[in-house]
């Protein structure tokens, strides 16, 4: 099969990708047959699950906004997937051009793409790393270069820590890179849930263990304490939909099916 021009080497379009199957959940055209069918399943088990995607995306935004105005300037997107509509460039540096930004994912095309629309712009790039060996995103040299952690910094981890299964000690991640955060620092998190629909969530996850990415859903108990040592900012571990909604919210996508907090470093 002869691959688009965006496509770097070595990646392998025979199996799902989460990245390319959230790009098109999310309306986008960096996938592949494969990943569409791989949606097409996941669809077939709970029809609208793609509406968790467009609500999480919509969280994200918020969030960033919501983390300018709290005076913060730099940000550090962990997960950050194939860029689409709303970057985290493109919101904070709407609200605040001076903000960096550093996005961060282990997925080569969401790492290229990234890249390419970010040549011009000296306040934001994308590195290719691993959530999991969080020492190899807090110091590497591009990491540093950008962002400086003595000042607040907000860590997002939007929509990938349910890639992150217990094995691999998501909360011990979480803390080293609160750790390394000076005060007044933020960590975002959004997160599938299993607290409703157990056995269709469960038929998902099995649908994830395909991909290179396996993962598992939480419940809003294990969300809270993936954050604990920060104070978690009002209103708490929510339906992303309910965390700080835009005054004009009626018709914004919703979903019960992931959580939306965000705690700060006192
Ligand atoms: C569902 S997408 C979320 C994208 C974006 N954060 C958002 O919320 O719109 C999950 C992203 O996490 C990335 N990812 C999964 N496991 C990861 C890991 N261990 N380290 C870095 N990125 C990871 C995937 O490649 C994918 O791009």
């Amino acid at each position: 099969m002869e691959l688009p021009s965006w496509v770097p080497d070595g990646v392998d379009v025979t199996v799902p990708n989460v990245a390319r199957a959230y790009d098109y959940f999310l309306g986008g055209y960096h996938n592949f047959a494969v990943d569409r069918e791989f949606v097409a399943r996941v669809e077939a088990v709970m029809p609208g699950f793609g509406q968790a995607a467009h609500a999480n995306r919509a969280f994200l935004g918020r969030c960033v906004r919501w983390l300018v105005d709290a005076g913060v300037r730099q940000f550090l997107d962990i997960g950050s997937g194939i860029p689409t509509l709303g970057n985290v460039h493109e919101v904070a540096q709407a609200a605040a051009p001076e903000c960096r930004v550093v996005y961060v994912d282990l997925d080569p095309v969401a790492v290229a793409h990234g890249q390419a629309i970010l040549s011009g712009n000296p306040r934001a790039l994308s590195v290719e790393a691993d959530l999991r060996r969080p020492a190899e995103i807090l110091y590497h040299p591009q990491v540093l270069d950008l962002l400086d952690f003595a000042q607040p910094v907000a860590v997002l981890l939007m929509a990938v820590l349910h890639f992150v299964v217990d094995d691999d000690d998501p909360a011990g991640i979480v803390a080293q890179i609160r750790d390394c955060l000076a005060p007044g620092s933020y960590i975002a998190v959004s997160h599938v849930t299993d607290a409703n629909h157990k056995q269709e969530i469960e038929e998902i996850r099995r649908l994830y263990d395909h991909t290179p990415t396996p993962g598992q859903a939480r419940t809003p108990k294990q969300v809270e304490a993936l954050l604990s040592g920060l104070e978690i900012v009002e209103p708490g571990v929510v339906a992303v939909a309910d965390w700080h909604p835009d005054p004009d919210a009626a018709g914004a996508p919703r979903s019960e099916l992931i959580l939306g907090a965000v705690g700060r470093k006192v």
